[in-house]
């Protein structure tokens, strides 16, 4: 067997990886096969250029590190990373901001990795690639001479040409990405939407098993959703937690029901939609004021970008704002938790929450809809509410699907959900369960793994189009 090396930008603490978490599978994967793991060490440099990477040894993984300089930071992390790619590739124009620095810091800093990586490399590795600040990374490797097969996984959405076409350099940038074997996508639409540019903008076609001819070599592009660690993270969930024993105990004395949505503070995750949604259902059905409460549990993250300052205000003025109108002395409709959970009480509060409300306006996958699923107890499920939008909803069919900009389909199916019998909450559960399970972790990571070693087809019966370029655009 081959051995693997991983990059993304960030690297998991392998000391201390969370159970259930994407990063303790590829973590296994790596230490079955042995591997490397490159990133960047979340440090950033005042001005020293260091590109001698810090190596660490964990059993068989190798870790290896490279700090940023605060440019780099400034303009390859917070901007053309995170200030044009990801409003860009979550379908939102409105909020890129795009300055020539952070084109040339992108390019700067993948040159960097490619650097870096070369010390490491031995000439049979296999070498997997991940997510949007790296896209260039299989072009800049080649350059160097590097002749391993590379692969690619987009952890986000994959936007479709009219709307990748405002990206500058967008050409430039899927050439990057065709240089690569395989590139992996999470849903049949990101596939399609490559299959659409690439014939729109290059001339080219994907065939059938998503291969494209260019300058005389082929790569592949698939769907490979990806998914968690079922048994791990069902396990965490089923150990009591006192603190949220106690909170259950209450809110059964109370009958009162509990909505729980938990994200990074993201504008894709839709939150301050979800907030309006929720005042819309105590508004039409105002049998539900004081028999439920949602809690909102919203990670702080890239806080130095303007647009992330902005919802955060958005999302406190609201919740203040539906407190101040519905609550009572004794009772809070909207918990709103800027912070941090433990993940094992985030599986306790899964497992204790009525209903679960993942309602991004755009998301890659979204493995809190897979998590909730996988906390839920048979004996009496909680129901998900899961927005179109999230590539979740691509297989998830058994969840209640809305449109999280219409918050009147959000206040029905949380009434729907909220009142739903206990035979169709199992009977939703149960397909739920099975399809979480088809695609978890290790489905995720042996399939894209099989296709990169060259020994494995895309799986047919995954293929909802056999040509991608004909499936219907959302
Ligand atoms: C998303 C991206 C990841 C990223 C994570 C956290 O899930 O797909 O690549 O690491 O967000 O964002 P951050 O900017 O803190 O790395």
């Amino acid at each position: 067997m081959k051995r693997l090396v991983v990059v993304s930008n960030r690297v998991a603490d392998l000391s201390k990886a969370q159970a259930g978490g994407l990063a303790v599978g590829l973590a296994d994967s790596l230490s079955q096969r042995g591997g490397v793991w490159m990133g960047w060490d979340g440090q950033t440099l005042k001005s020293v250029d260091q590109t001698e990477p810090t190596i660490r040894k964990f059993g068989d993984v190798t870790r290896v590190t490279i700090p940023l300089t605060q440019d780099d930071y400034d303009n390859f992390y917070l901007g053309f990373s995170n200030s044009v790619l990801w409003p860009l590739f979550h379908y939102r124009l409105d909020l890129v901001e795009h300055q020539s620095a952070f084109l040339e810091g992108y390019r700067r800093v993948n040159a960097k990795f490619a650097t870096a990586l070369l010390t490491v490399l031995k000439p049979d590795d296999l070498i997997w690639i991940h997510d949007y600040h790296l896209i260039p990374l299989a072009a800049e490797l080649r350059q160097r001479g590097c002749k391993q097969r590379i692969g690619f996984f987009l952890h986000i959405p994959f936007p479709p040409p009219e709307v990748l076409a405002a990206v500058p350099r967008h050409r430039w940038l899927v050439e990057s990405l065709l240089e690569y074997d395989v590139i992996g996508f999470q849903t049949h639409t990101d596939l399609g939407n490559l299959a659409h540019y690439v014939e729109e903008q290059l001339g080219l076609t994907m065939g059938e098993e998503g291969r494209i001819a260019i300058n005389g070599r082929a790569v592949t592009a698939g769907c490979f959703p990806i998914g968690i660690d079922v048994d791990a993270f069902a396990e965490m969930a089923s150990h009591s937690n006192q603190e949220v024993d106690i909170e259950t105990a209450r809110r059964k004395v109370l009958e009162r029901s509990q909505i729980i949505g938990v994200d990074r503070l993201d504008y894709s995750k839709g939150l301050p939609e979800r907030l309006s949604g929720f005042a819309r259902l105590l508004e039409l059905y105002p049998q539900m004021r004081k028999s439920v409460d949602l809690m909102q549990i919203a990670t702080p993250t890239r806080e130095e970008v303007d647009a992330y300052v902005e919802i955060r205000k958005d999302l406190e003025a609201l919740s203040g704002a539906i407190n101040g109108r519905f609550a009572d002395f004794n009772w809070t409709p909207v918990r709103y938790i800027h912070g941090t959970v433990p993940r094992e009480a985030l599986a306790a509060l899964f497992r204790a929450a009525q209903v679960g409300m993942v309602t991004p306006l755009r998301d890659g996958m979204n493995l809190v809809a897979k998590e909730y699923i996988a906390a839920q107890s048979m004996d009496d499920p909680g129901v998900l509410v899961l927005s179109k939008f999230a590539g979740a909803a691509e297989d998830l069919h058994e969840a209640l699907i809305v449109n999280p900009y219409d918050t009147d389909d959000v206040a029905r199916n949380l009434c729907r959900a909220l009142t739903m019998p206990l035979e169709e909450r199992q009977e939703r559960q149960e397909a739920l369960l099975v399809r979480i399970r088809k695609h978890d972790a290790a489905h995720w990571l042996k399939s894209f793994l099989a296709v990169l070693e060259d020994q494995g087809l895309l799986p047919p019966n995954d293929a909802r189009s056999t040509d991608p370029a004909k499936s219907s655009r959302r």
